[in-house]
């Protein structure tokens, strides 16, 4: 043998976003090399046998926080743990964020993050990067990080007052920003203000407990900034990705803007798919405090179905999981005072296994949408296919060993993640990732993982992508306000 790795998946159903068809696939060096049936491939390839699984392309998780400093406390999910848990649910690449501080440079902090998660992680990686204040230098950083560094999409917070959030003069600047170096903008779509407002009314009326997260920021506040984030994007004609999209009416908001002909895109997450903002009354303060992040689970309960309804249909476009966990010891940092405890939940490794669940297996969406939701449309609006989201000749070996027919129950007990409790406790999916191939390497494969920290690679983005940009260039050029010709006026000017 000549140290390549080959592996052949003999016998499986490949699906792909747009059609699914009995076929091997044979990987060579990190690479699908051929697809077909019945494959001849060289002597001492592993042979893997797909008999009535599915191969689909690995999991990409559009939205996660390892390790993250925040509230006061770090996420315990680092980037070695929180990949290996990622690859053990089918999830082969993960997005994350760079969050600088108000005032620091947008570079140097890309740089932390890279030289942290470089030698960490188990799967490959990109980073999107938040910009959470303005000026010259902001805007100079964010033309290098999208020319040079391989980021395009910057995420602009519109709650967290005084800490990551922007004002309406801010945002219009930092999307104006993007359009011009080919980048989407994120928001996270919350009116700040009113949180802060809301947060003082609920603890001057003694509401102290995790309900009073919800209770300070209701659907209005979500769908009011969604609103604005529209409104602001298309008067520069920037696309907009709305990440963590978490109610009914901000969902509504994002899917008439789409039926208005606006570019933008909905990210609901693993959590606002899979549970509710129920378990924020629980009697057990350290139950209702698992569940709390922003923006906050809708203690409707008809809100999950109601997002997978609006995922199936094209109307919100893919999902994340905004894993950024923190356990209960840290969440009791809030026991007093809901605004304490920090915010965040966990799904990097149960987003594949709740989606099929909640979404395939009941009928909402077919087995195409689901690797559309999952992974290619991520790899296409951040420009990356069919580098990944696809299994084709050529594309990266990150492939998914499916059964759509097995059960499993999630539990803390057996999860992968450092968190000490699963917001999806319980829960029992059909589907179960049987295999993971993470470049061209078997990671994990019928519970047992075998993961190398810093295996995985940064995957660099470039801008403009075309899934996105095609529309707003095109505007740009046939949609530019115009003034009418007319002679001048020539009668007379009162004078002042
Ligand atoms: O609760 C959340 N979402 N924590 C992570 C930070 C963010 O806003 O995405
Ligand atoms: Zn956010
Ligand atoms: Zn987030």
């Amino acid at each position: 043998m000549d140290g390549r790795t080959r592996i052949l998946i003999r016998g499986g159903k490949v699906v792909n976003e747009d059609l699914s068809f009995m076929s091997d696939v044979y990987i060579e060096n990190g690479k699908i090399a051929d697809i077909g049936r019945n494959l001849k491939v060289p002597a001492g390839a592993q042979i893997i046998d797909a008999t009535n699984m599915l191969v689909m392309p690995g999991g990409i998780d559009t939205h996660t926080h390892m390790e993250l400093a925040f509230m006061g406390t770090k996420a315990v999910d680092d980037f070695y743990i929180g990949t290996k848990a990622a690859l053990a649910g089918g999830t082969t690449m993960i997005m994350d964020f760079v969050i600088p501080q108000k005032g620091t440079s947008l570079l140097e902090a890309y740089d932390r993050w890279r030289s942290t998660a470089d030698p960490k992680v188990c799967c490959d990686y990109s980073l999107h990067v938040a910009v959470t204040w303005w000026g010259e230098q902001v805007k100079r950083e964010m033309a290098t990080l999208a020319a040079e560094q391989g980021v395009n999409s910057f995420k602009m917070f519109m709650a967290y007052k005084d800490v990551f959030m922007l004002s309406d003069q801010e945002l219009y600047s930092a999307f104006s920003q993007c359009k011009e170096v080919g980048a989407i903008a994120q928001v996270h779509a919350e009116n700040g203000d009113l949180i802060a407002e809301g947060a003082k009314k609920m603890l001057a009326l003694g509401i102290t407990g995790p309900e009073g997260h919800e209770m300070c920021r209701p659907e209005a506040v979500e769908a009011e900034a969604t609103q604005r984030a529209v409104t602001i994007a298309h008067a520069v004609n920037c696309p907009l990705y709305v990440v963590h999209v978490m109610s009914k009416s901000a969902a509504k908001v994002v899917s008439n803007a789409r039926r208005d002909g606006r570019v933008v895109f909905g990210e609901p997450i693993a959590a606002g798919l899979g549970t509710d903002g129920t378990h924020c009354w629980h009697k057990d303060w350290a139950h209702a405090a698992r569940f709390v992040m922003g923006p906050p689970l809708r203690p409707d309960p008809s809100t999950p179905g109601y997002l997978m309804d609006l995922l199936a249909n094209d109307d919100l476009s893919v999902t994340g999981t905004d894993n950024c966990t923190f356990s209960v010891c840290q969440k009791a940092l809030g026991k007093d005072d809901f605004t304490k405890i920090p915010n965040g939940v966990n799904g990097v490794e149960d987003r594949m296994s709740v989606i099929w669940e909640k979404g395939v297996h009941s009928g909402k969406m077919d087995e195409n949408r689901y690797v559309a939701v999952t992974s290619s449309n991520a790899a296409k609006i951040f420009n990356f296919y069919p580098q990944k989201g696809r299994i084709a000749t050529g594309s990266d070996a990150d492939v998914l060993v499916w059964d759509p027919n097995s059960t499993r129950t999630i539990s803390a007990s057996t999860h992968h993640q450092a968190v000490d409790y699963n917001i999806f406790e319980g829960m029992v999916c059909h589907g179960v990732p049987v295999v993971t191939i993470s470049r061209g390497k078997v990671v994990y494969e019928r519970g047992e993982l075998t993961v190398k920290a810093g295996a995985g690679r940064f995957v660099p983005r470039p801008p403009f992508s075309e899934f996105v940009y095609k529309r707003v260039r095109q505007r740009e050029q046939v949609c530019q306000p115009t003034a009418v010709v007319r002679e001048p006026y020539r009668g007379k000017v009162i004078s002042l």
